[in-house]
């Protein structure tokens, strides 16, 4: 129908006759002449209406906001002086010559124009067929498909193999609640939706595919955030017969790749890495946003046997963590965002934020300090921690004293909070490799191991014995990689022996017929000659929304979920008939 984009008309085409099709972004009326905004997903163009054709001009008049056109028309210069030059076509126009209304439309509930994003993020999503007309989010799911474009071509160039796996399977061990789907072939049971495709791509890899990628769309029902959907994408990927280092190597060639092809970012070679254990103890995260500039300092053993009981009884207790986090030219903090910053830590069950503006400490010494806890804390206290924090006059020192879990996750959140909002970001793009994570943690609630990754995540070679000794100490072979605190991936090199796997459900508290009527499979597949295997899985909606700039991963897929898991365009979830639950073998429970 149309020779041209609208968005692709230049100074070039001056002279041409073209036809365009798209939706009017506006209509103006001008002393007898129209002016029309014409829109396509490359952009808008302007084309001009003249009463000397008066069909023409009277459709031309009856035009409105979003009606879908077919324009006949010659481009030519914009008169001298009436260039625009914030649009990419603002040096021509278009003088029309026919107009063909396509499709009328009713008056968008959501304005299309630059006011866009000042709609409600409920009305963009019941509406997103029109939110996604913006440019804006046109210009976001293009980035998406840019970027799963060249990671085929990365792949396949690297000899992987894309193959699906199944969405109506069994449950897998990630971690969240599975999405069940009821049988009727068999009564009373349920597929669950995946919530990856870990067990089958390491199937696969006992099947001798060697390389295999899918883009792959998991299920998990959780708590939802800003960037968890209970519906997303991975990358996922597997290997055999490769050691971590390799497989680490040839993940971070292929961001590199996509940085580079898709926003022309050159990222470092190679990333850093970070052992866990440095990365809890520095940034208080598994995920540090290295961009701020700003870490945790421990000064525990200062505090032990003050008077200070809130410091004392952590710096005395083996779970206890006390840490500084020193805030350059913070002293300028008034007590007010102090306040502020005390509660944003009590979200995450801190009991309280000390701290100690830095004033005079060079003429004064310990009368230039001003603090609420400063009369608690013993002379060699305050030097030690003036000099291990290296704190300059005019900066401002906060204190974190509870169990570890606490102060990581409170004074690890607060730092990147003053990052933000005090504007300390240090570099743009800032990745990492986070490894040796210990292979289990305890579970804060009953005290049982669970796995940091997942149960099929091998142990170091040399901390095997620990699986016997002290679980506890034993790494796992487990690696993330985080950008800008963020986990883009995360993976690990599996265990390939069925001993080994036995052994580590065993500390799961999975006992053996548990693992045999869940996992038998996999056991069972491991004593056929299993390969050593590794891979590991991106999160390609939180890829694209750094990618893009975007604040949550909804702005990057077509049609997300609301925070509480619902569809607002298609009303999803919804009921279903009595006869269709009767031919599940379904009866609902009368509610509470
Ligand atoms: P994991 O559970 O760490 O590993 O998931 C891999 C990556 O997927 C992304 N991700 C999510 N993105 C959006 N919404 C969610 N709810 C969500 N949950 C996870 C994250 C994460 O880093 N099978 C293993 C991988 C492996 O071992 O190979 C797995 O799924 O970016
Ligand atoms: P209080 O004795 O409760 O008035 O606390 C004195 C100071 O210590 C206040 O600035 C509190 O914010 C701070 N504080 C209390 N508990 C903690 C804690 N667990 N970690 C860090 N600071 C704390």
């Amino acid at each position: 129908m149309r020779t041209q984009y609208c968005g692709d008309l230049s100074s070039q085409h001056i002279g041409q006759e073209v036809v365009l099709c798209g939706w009017v972004q506006r209509r103006r009326d001008h002393g007898g002449v129209i002016f029309i905004d014409l829109r396509d997903r490359e952009g808008l163009v302007q084309v001009v209406f003249d009463p000397d054709r008066p069909e023409v001009f009277k459709r031309a008049e009856q035009v409105r906001s979003e009606y879908v056109l077919k324009i006949t028309g010659r481009v030519r210069a914009r008169p001298a002086g009436t260039a625009n030059p914030d649009l990419a076509t603002g040096e021509i126009e278009v003088l029309g010559a026919d107009l063909e209304i396509l499709n009328t439309a009713e008056t968008p509930p959501i304005h299309l124009d630059s006011h866009a994003a000042d709609a409600s993020e409920e009305l963009r999503l019941r509406y997103r067929y029109l939110d996604l007309r913006r440019p804006e989010m046109q210009a976001r799911l293009r980035t998406r498909s840019r970027v799963t474009q060249v990671m085929r071509r990365f792949l396949d160039a690297h000899g992987f193999l894309d193959i699906e796996t199944p969405i109506l399977t069994k449950s897998t061990p990630e971690g969240a609640r599975d999405y069940l789907v009821p049988s009727r072939t068999h009564p009373g049971e349920f597929f669950a939706l995946p919530q990856s495709p870990q067990l089958f791509k390491q199937l696969l890899m006992m099947s001798g595919f060697d390389r295999y990628y899918q883009i792959a769309r998991c299920f998990r029902d959780e708590d939802l955030r800003a960037d968890r959907q209970p519906e997303f994408t991975q990358l996922d990927l597997e290997v055999s017969f490769m050691d971590e280092d390799e497989l680490m190597g040839l993940m971070e060639a292929l961001i590199r790749e996509l940085f580079r092809a898709v926003i022309g970012v050159e990222l470092p070679d190679p990333f850093p890495r970070l052992t866990y254990a440095e990365a809890m103890r520095r940034f208080g995260s598994d995920r540090p946003d290295l961009r701020i500039p700003l870490e945790l300092i421990d000064v525990a053993d200062l505090m032990a046997g003050v008077e200070f009981q809130v410091f004392a009884g952590p710096a005395a207790d083996p779970e206890g963590r006390v840490v500084a986090l020193r805030l350059p030219k913070g002293g300028a903090l008034s007590r007010k965002e102090i306040d502020g910053y005390t509660q944003f830590v009590g979200i995450y069950g801190a009991k309280g934020l000390a701290y100690i503006k830095v004033n005079e400490w060079t003429t004064k010494g310990r009368e230039g300090l001003q603090s609420p806890i400063l009369k608690f804390l013993p002379d060699a206290t305050v030097a030690g921690i003036m000099s291990r924090t290296g704190a300059v006059d005019g900066d401002l020192i906060f204190f974190g004293a509870d169990k570890a879990r606490v102060v990581n996750e409170s004074m690890g959140a607060l730092r990147v909070k003053l990052g933000q909002e005090l504007g300390l970001l240090d570099g743009e793009w800032r990745p990492l490799w986070v490894v040796d994570f210990p292979l289990f943690e305890r579970d804060p609630v009953n005290g049982r191991w669970v796995a940091l990754h997942h149960p099929f995540t091998a142990p170091k070679e040399e901390h095997l014995g620990l699986l016997e000794s002290d679980p506890g100490a034993c790494l796992s072979r487990a690696y993330d990689m985080v950008l800008n605190g963020t986990e883009l991936g995360g993976g690990s090199i599996r265990i390939h022996r069925d001993a080994v796997q036995r052994q580590v459900f065993k500390l799961l508290n999975i006992s053996d017929e548990q693992a045999e009527e869940r996992f038998g499979f996999l056991l069972k597949a491991l004593r056929f000659g299993c390969p050593p295997h590794g891979g590991l899985a991106f999160g390609l909606d939180r890829l694209v929304m750094l990618m893009t700039g975007a604040s949550s991963i909804r702005d990057v897929m077509a049609f997300p979920k609301t925070q509480t898991a619902a569809c607002l365009l298609t009303d999803a979830p919804s009921t279903v008939d009595e006869a269709q639950l009767k031919e599940l073998s379904l009866r609902l429970r009368t509610r509470a």
